[in-house]
């Protein structure tokens, strides 16, 4: 498995063999998979930036996953992933084929309240995957909720506003808005609670 990035060849065969996440072997296998969708890439740069923004709020020990996952959150709308057109369901499962952590498939899977959607869409299968629900779930959630579609930094309250309208009243999203909203908002206020406890510790 390899990517290019600016003309490097990078080898992904070494995350195996080293046993750890190196955020730039997540930031290449991005490049490599959406570098024809130029909106998707700038917006999953400006969340991969969020989220090194919000590293604070999660344990030391989970930086280098939460900036991975932010990196290959929305992978899954890659040609190279599109199964059953759920993406995160999609991304997670492309990531598990190609050998990267359970705990990472397992976060773009449950991305940004994905299980919300899924059901609203009737995608039973995020079952496979652990929902962990942990600082690093509400820090990647919070990156990816609070960075518009081409990558500008936008409030939470705009962002879930501009996803109903972009998908309808009558759409999936409108339908996961009623749990899907708070639980976002909720995870941004503990995002916000930890960092706030870190500056002031
Ligand atoms: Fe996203």
């Amino acid at each position: 498995m390899s990517g290019a990035v600016h003309g490097h060849t990078v080898s992904h065969v070494s995350l195996i063999i080293i046993d750890r996440l190196v955020p730039a072997q997540a930031m290449c296998l991005a490049d490599e998979l959406l570098g024809d969708l130029p909106q998707r890439w700038s917006h999953t740069a400006g969340v991969a930036g969020r989220a090194a923004d919000l590293a604070a709020a999660v344990d030391p020990a989970d930086r280098d996953l939460l900036l991975c996952a932010a990196w290959l959150h929305d992978i899954g709308y890659a040609a190279a992933a599109r199964d059953t057109g759920f993406h995160p369901l999609d991304g997670a499962r492309l990531l598990r084929r190609r050998g990267w952590p359970a705990r990472l498939c397992a976060l773009v899977a449950h991305h940004s309240g994905a299980s919300f959607l899924a059901a609203a869409q009737g995608i039973g299968s995020l079952a496979e995957f652990d929902d962990e629900r942990s600082a690093v779930t509400d820090a990647l959630a919070c990156a990816d909720q609070t960075t518009g579609v081409r990558g500008e930094p936008v409030f939470l309250e705009d962002r879930l506003a501009e996803v109903l309208r972009r998908h309808g009243a009558c759409s999936p999203h409108a339908a996961a808005h009623e749990g899907r909203a708070p639980y976002l908002r909720s995870a941004a206020n503990r995002v916000q609670s930890r960092l706030l406890a870190t500056a002031t510790s």
